[in-house]
């Protein structure tokens, strides 16, 4: 007998299981590209139905989505159409941000989410929601206040409203994003941030436990970056992630599921690390996503276009041959679809040393025309090899 949590997710699985295998379907006339690189593509829907990416990871046991910036999916139907193609799953970059849900204490945006659940349920598409607790998007106006208490039961007011919204709809939650940092020199490792000051060491029980309250169906989710490498600071945060989820179990904490994710950097090493991460999480019966998935390669100075989508798309398939293998990760997620609106170009010419020159880390291109990442990421769906 499915318990209503485990209803509802196979529910939403079986949804997009109908609708990858009809989306299969549409193109059932068409030969399935036994090759990977077909010769001619001359539009993106060249590669809907059994040729996406979504019918690929599908057929794999896996969902492959993208993160959006939900006004660019109002306002352009090309790129709602190829992530309607594309995705199995999808989770807003910025919307469901404390900074962005809630500019003010009695002010919550839930139409923008809304709207993205309601394309998504159309689509069947299943959507995830990011985040819940973050140290980079604490209001202003929270900030301001000077009572512990207060902002501690802001802190779990905000959850269980949020979640409540939600609830039943989402397939999981990032609960806590980024509560590692060895070098802030805390106990545990911990990230010292508003709410670690303000709620204390135990802010991240309390958001996964109110959010479990409020939601019983998510999956709740740690998600954390800088733990793909195989380097000696990508191993120390493994480590501490790692005592910190060990500890939650021990203290009964609900915590379903890992996200890694995985904003690599072209030509680094990515192996026995990431697969030893995710094995150790696989035994204590956790779910390991990879989050935002996309490969940056700024510190690769070359206009060679051709060169720079090897690297890149090589380096998708290093990570992704370490981790694919393992039955604990059930889904891919790249951090936007097409590198026109890659969050890469929008940083800050301070985190680039290649300021003027546009970043290539994604599957579509700018002009949604399938990049080498498509193929590599595709191809790494057919070639997992269960662990
Ligand atoms: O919406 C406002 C707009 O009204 C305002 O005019 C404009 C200029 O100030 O800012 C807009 O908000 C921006 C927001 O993206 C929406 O575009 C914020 O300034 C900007 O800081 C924010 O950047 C996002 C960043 O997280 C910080 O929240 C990126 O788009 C987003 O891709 C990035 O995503 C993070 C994940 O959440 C966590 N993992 C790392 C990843 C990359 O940094």
């Amino acid at each position: 007998m499915l318990s209503r949590r485990e209803f509802i997710a196979k529910g939403t699985e079986t949804a997009v299981s109908i609708a990858t295998a009809a989306g299969a379907g549409l193109l059932a006339g068409c030969a399935n590209s036994a090759t990977s690189h077909p010769p001619m593509v001359s539009s993106f829907r060249d590669l809907a139905g059994s040729r996406s990416l979504r019918a690929h990871a599908h057929r794999h046991g896996l969902i492959y989505g993208s993160a959006v910036v939900i006004p660019i999916v109002q306002k352009n139907t090309d790129f709602a159409d190829l992530l309607s193609e594309q995705c199995g799953i999808l989770v807003p970059s910025n919307e469901l941000k404390w900074v962005a849900l809630r500019p003010s204490r009695d002010t919550f945006n839930f139409g923008p989410p809304d709207f993205l659940y309601d394309f998504a349920q159309r689509n069947h598409m299943l959507m995830r929601g990011h985040n819940l607790c973050w140290h980079e998007s604490v209001p202003t106006w929270i900030r301001k206040i000077d009572n512990k208490d207060e902002i501690k039961q802001l802190f779990v007011d905000h959850i269980t409203t949020v979640c409540k919204h939600y609830a039943g709809k989402l397939q999981s939650w990032d609960v806590v994003n980024e509560a590692i940092d060895p070098n802030d020199k805390l106990p545990g490792g911990l990230r010292k941030s508003f709410w670690y000051d303000n709620v204390g060491p135990d802010y991240i029980d309390l958001a996964f436990q109110t959010a479990r309250t409020a939601d019983p169906n998510a999956k709740l989710t740690y998600n954390d970056y800088g733990v793909e490498g195989d380097n000696d600071g990508d191993a120390v945060k493994r480590r501490l992630i790692l005592e910190m989820v060990k500890g939650m179990k021990s203290r009964g904490v609900p915590i379903d599921a890992i996200g890694i994710q995985s904003h690599l950097n072209a030509g680094e090493k990515y192996g026995q690390g990431v697969a030893d991460f995710i094995e150790a999480f696989h035994q204590m019966g956790l779910e390991v996503y990879l989050t935002e998935l996309d490969v940056n390669d700024d510190a690769t100075v070359s206009n060679d276009l051709a060169g720079r989508d090897a690297i890149i798309a090589k380096t998708y398939t290093e990570f992704l041959q370490a981790a694919l293998p393992n039955p604990a990760v059930k889904q891919v997620l790249t951090w936007d679809l097409s590198d026109r609106f890659t969050w890469l170009n929008g940083l800050g010419s301070h985190r680039r040393k290649q300021p003027n020159r546009l970043e290539r880390p994604l599957p579509f291109d700018a002009d949604f025309k399938p990049t080498d990442c498509f193929y590599a990421l595709r191809d790494s769906f057919d070639h997992r090899k269960r662990a």
